[in-house]
């Protein structure tokens, strides 16, 4: 089941994690895919530099194989992506913001890039930057969602739109049946977050996975209210406590909030022990103190289709082995 992008990353299955930011998906998770065949993606997003040199390297020392660092746009700093290049990544993938300053630099170090659009017009911009391919995010998707457009629809437009470039597909996927379906729609590769938040080397604490593992889409919507720190970027999120408190007093806009300013908990980041504040962007990860309820948790509408906790290798391996048998029966 490889594509012509396998092939030139030197993955042997078009399967990637997202990389989920904060250090969600972090070396364990990245090396376990990585490990699996697919390409391992480091959610870097909101991290100080000095924790992403070392995730690079707790990688590097678990996995001889390419991997990918993600880091999101309006979060990061220019050493953020030196780091990177220094650490020559093989992969960057960028999120939320124009990629046109980067390309250059990163292929003269050998750095593939590439950005998650939410439209077709940005990843025709994308493309018009020199990526060397795009991904597209599908509004199904859990985190923080570009755009308002099914990936049933975008991927094929994108496909059209930006050929002969490589298109990788995220959003709403979990089974390999999905994964045979958007190979069929032209993707080179898919991207799952939701689905591999709930593995075991993800770093999402326990009652999150269980929360998202119980979760059916319906429990998703989309808001823009945990802004601290990320504000005005739209994110689907299960419903909870939080968001149940929030429409209770009227949906009240920013600044009129009941609670704003509180702490919800507290976990370590990076080595620091840091509080999470009341509609804040941060999820909890291990070593979570505190009120989960009312906590954030991203969370895409392919929890329908996920009631495991499993090892990230076992989730890469049925995908691939279910989405090679719906390819071979139907050809
Ligand atoms: C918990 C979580 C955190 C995420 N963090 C990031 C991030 O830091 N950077 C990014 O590019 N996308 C992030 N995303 C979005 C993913 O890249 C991807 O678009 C999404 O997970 C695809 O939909 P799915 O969750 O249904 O697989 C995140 C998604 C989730 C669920």
């Amino acid at each position: 089941m490889t594509t012509p992008l396998c092939t030139s990353l030197g993955t042997e299955v078009p399967i990637w994690n997202a990389g989920m930011g904060g250090g969600l998906a972090g070396p364990e998770l990245a090396a376990a895919v990585c490990g699996a065949g697919g390409l391992g993606v480091l959610g870097m997003g909101g991290l100080p530099t000095p924790a992403i040199r070392e995730s690079i390297r707790q990688l590097r020392a678990l996995t001889d194989r390419p991997f990918a660092v993600n880091l999101i746009v309006p979060l990061m700093d220019e050493e953020a992506v030196s780091c990177c290049l220094e650490e020559r990544v093989p992969v960057l993938v960028l999120f939320w913001g124009d990629p046109s300053p980067y390309v250059e630099e990163a292929h003269r170090v050998g750095t593939r890039v590439l950005v998650q659009c939410g439209s077709v017009a940005e990843a025709r911009r994308a493309a018009a930057a020199g990526v060397d391919a795009v991904m597209v995010q599908g509004v199904e998707a859990g985190g923080h969602v570009r755009g308002t457009t099914a990936l049933s629809v975008l991927l094929p437009a994108t496909v059209e739109a930006v050929a002969p470039l490589p298109v990788v597909a995220a959003g709403g996927i979990a089974t390999g049946q999905q994964v045979a379906a958007a190979l069929d729609l032209g993707a080179q590769a898919v991207s799952l977050g939701t689905r591999f938040l709930c593995s075991q080397e993800s770093r999402a604490a326990q009652e999150y996975k269980d929360r998202v593992v119980a979760a059916t889409a319906e429990d998703t919507f989309s808001t823009r209210m945990f802004d601290v720190g990320w504000p005005d970027a739209p994110h689907r999120v299960l419903r909870n406590g939080a968001v149940r408190d929030w429409e209770a007093a009227g949906s009240l806009p920013i600044g009129s909030r009941a609670g704003e300013g509180d702490v919800v908990g507290k976990m370590p980041v990076a080595g620091q022990t840091v509080e999470l504040p009341r509609y804040g962007i941060f999820m909890p990860m291990e070593g979570f103190e505190g009120d989960l309820d009312h906590a954030v948790l991203y969370c895409g509408q392919s929890c329908s289709l996920i009631d495991d906790i499993r090892p990230a290798a076992d989730i890469v391996r049925d995908l691939a082995r279910t989405a090679d048998s719906v390819l071979a029966g139907r050809s």
